[in-house]
C-alpha cells in the first residue's frame, strides 16, 4: 500500500495528488468511478483529513475529478486534458463510420498486385499505359501549363470542360445538353456516390442488372439500399420483368450499363432500350445510365445511348475519360435536370470543394484536340486485338472448360467456367501461378463464372496470362484434359 513520504521535500497534499493522478491515468480509476471517500482515503494513508481536501482539491482544479454534495468525488468524465496521454483506440474509429469495406476478393487482388507488380493483371478495369493518350496530353499542356487563377473552381465544374463535354455528348453520343445541365465529377464513381447518397434515402430499393458492377460497390448497402436483381441474357436486361419487381419491391431507381457492360461486356439490344424507357416512363422511375465504354465499340458506331432516345426526362446520364483515356485523370461527368445537378453540386461542395481546375483543363484540351478522334480509333484497334488475342488463349488453353460470348466492345470478357469450381481456390491458385482475375460472385453471380478484363493488360502478355490461368484451374480439378498449345 502506497504511502506519502514525509521526508519528501514536497508537500503531502501534493504526493497524494500526484499519486492519485498517476492511478486515474493508468485506468484504475476509468472516467465517471467514484473515488474513496476523503475520510476513508485519510486512514488509508495515514494523513489528516486536511491534506486528502487539499489534494482533491487539487486535482478538482486540473479538471480531473469532480465533486457533487451528496454523490462524493468522481473521475472527471469530460475534462481528460490534464491526465497523462491515453492512445485512441483507433480500431473501434476504423470499424466506425456508415461505409463498409469493399469486398473480400477485391481486398484480396489489390494486396496481391501490391505484393506482387508482375502478376498478369486481369482484374484491374483500366487500360495498360501504351493505351492512354500520355503524350498527347503533355504537349497539349506543355504550352500554357496552368489556368490564370488556381482559386476554388465553379461547384458544376470548370466551364470549359462543361462546354467541351457538351459538344462531345453532341457529336459522339447524340445527347443535347447545356453546360448548366453538367456536373463534372471525379469519375462515374463519384456521380454513383452523389447519386445514392442525395437522391436516394435508406430503405430505398434499387433495380440493378444481375450480374452487375453495381454489385461490387458496398457503396449501395452503406446508403442503406436495397438491391433488387434485373434478369439479363446476352442481350442484356428483360424490361418486361420491372412491373412485377416493382410491384413487389417499390423499386425506386434503375442502374443499367447498356453499353459493353460490366462484367458481362453485353449491349443492351435496340428493342430493349425502347422497351426499358416505356416501362420506365410509364412507372414514373429514374434510369441512371452508366456509360463509361460506349466509345470503345470496336467498329466504331456506338449505340444511341438511352439519354438520347429519352422524351420525358427520366434519365440520368454519367461518363467518364477512365475508359477511354486515363482513369488516372479523375474526371467524369453527369447530365441530369438542372434542379438535379444544382442538389449534387451543392452536396459536393460540402464533401471537397470540387474537383482540381489541373485535370480538368487537360480533359478539356484533349476533348477540343484534333489528337482525341485519332486517339479513339487506335483505342479501338488495340482493344479489338487484345480481346482477338484473348478469345484465342481461351481456345486454345481452355477449350473445353469455358464457355463466353464475344464482346463487341469494352474491356471485359466474362467467362462460365465448365464444371464450376471454388471461387476462393481459384483465384487463390492464380496468384499463386503470377495471375490475377475477378471472380464473378464478386459482381452477383454464382461460383464458376470469371471476369477477365483485357484493358490492362500489355497485349504480348493475355497468352503467358491465360496459360498461367488453365494451370491454376487445372490444378483444382483433374477431369480437365490438358491441351498442347498449338505452334
Ligand atoms: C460500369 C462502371 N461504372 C462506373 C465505373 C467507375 O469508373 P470511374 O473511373 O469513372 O469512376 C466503372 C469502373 O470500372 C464501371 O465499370
Amino acid at each position: 500500500m502506497w504511502k506519502p513520504d514525509r521526508h519528501n521535500p514536497k508537500p503531502l497534499y501534493e504526493q497524494i495528488a500526484d499519486h492519485l493522478e498517476q492511478r486515474i491515468s493508468y485506468g484504475e480509476f476509468p472516467p465517471g468511478s467514484l473515488l474513496p471517500s476523503e475520510r476513508k482515503l485519510a486512514e488509508q494513508l495515514g494523513v489528516n483529513r486536511s491534506t486528502v481536501i487539499l489534494a482533491f482539491g487539487e486535482l478538482r482544479s486540473m479538471g480531473i475529478i469532480e465533486s457533487r454534495p451528496g454523490s462524493g468525488t468522481r473521475v472527471s468524465k469530460f475534462k481528460w486534458g490534464a491526465v497523462p496521454k491515453h492512445t485512441p483506440n483507433w480500431k473501434r474509429y476504423a470499424e466506425g463510420g456508415s461505409f463498409l469495406p469493399n469486398l473480400p476478393f477485391l481486398r484480396r487482388i489489390r494486396e496481391a498486385l501490391q505484393q506482387n507488380p508482375a502478376l498478369i493483371d486481369f482484374a484491374s478495369g483500366e487500360l495498360s499505359a501504351d493505351l492512354a493518350p500520355i503524350e498527347e496530353m503533355t504537349e497539349l499542356m506543355g504550352t500554357n501549363p496552368y489556368p490564370s487563377y488556381l482559386g476554388y473552381g465553379h461547384p458544376q465544374g470548370y466551364m470549359p470542360l462543361r462546354q467541351a463535354v457538351a459538344s462531345y455528348l453532341d457529336r459522339y453520343r447524340g445527347i443535347q445538353a447545356t453546360e448548366s445541365s453538367i456536373l463534372i465529377t471525379s469519375g462515374s464513381q463519384q456521380s454513383l456516390y452523389l447519386i445514392t447518397q442525395c437522391l436516394l434515402s435508406p430503405g430505398d430499393a434499387v433495380a440493378i442488372e444481375d450480374p452487375s458492377y453495381h454489385y461490387s460497390l458496398p457503396m449501395f448497402q452503406s446508403a442503406g439500399l436495397r438491391l433488387v436483381r434485373l434478369p439479363a441474357d446476352e442481350e442484356g436486361i428483360l424490361p418486361e420483368e420491372i412491373r412485377s419487381l416493382h410491384k413487389k419491391h417499390r423499386i425506386k431507381m434503375i442502374f443499367v450499363n447498356p453499353n459493353f457492360q460490366n462484367p458481362t461486356g453485353t449491349l443492351l439490344s435496340d428493342d430493349r432500350r425502347g422497351a426499358l424507357l416505356e416501362v420506365a416512363s410509364e412507372l414514373g422511375l429514374p434510369i441512371v445510365e452508366d456509360d463509361p465504354y460506349s466509345l470503345t465499340d470496336y467498329e466504331g458506331i456506338p449505340r444511341s445511348p438511352l439519354k438520347s432516345m429519352d422524351r420525358v426526362g427520366s434519365i440520368l446520364h454519367i461518363g467518364s475519360f477512365s475508359k477511354m483515356a486515363a482513369a488516372g485523370l479523375r474526371v467524369g461527368w453527369m447530365v441530369a435536370p438542372h434542379s438535379i445537378v444544382e442538389r449534387l453540386a451543392d452536396a459536393r461542395q460540402q464533401m471537397d470543394f470540387g474537383l482540381s481546375v489541373i485535370p480538368q483543363q487537360v480533359a478539356a484540351r484533349f476533348l477540343e484536340s484534333p489528337y482525341f478522334e485519332p486517339h479513339l480509333h487506335r483505342l479501338r484497334t488495340q482493344l479489338r486485338r487484345k480481346r482477338d488475342l484473348l478469345v484465342e488463349a481461351l481456345q486454345q488453353e481452355l477449350p473445353d472448360s469455358v464457355r463466353f460470348h464475344v464482346p463487341q466492345g469494352g474491356i471485359h470478357l466474362w467467362c462460365r467456367l465448365v464444371p464450376s469450381v471454388s471461387d476462393a481456390k481459384l483465384l487463390e491458385e492464380a496468384i499463386k501461378k503470377g495471375v490475377v482475375f475477378v471472380p464473378g460472385s464478386v459482381y452477383g453471380s454464382d461460383s464458376g463464372y470469371v471476369r477477365f478484363t483485357f484493358g490492362r493488360a500489355k497485349a504480348e502478355e493475355i497468352g503467358p496470362g491465360i496459360a498461367k490461368f488453365a494451370e491454376a484451374l487445372r490444378g483444382l480439378t483433374d477431369s480437365f484434359p490438358t491441351v498442347k498449345k498449338a505452334k
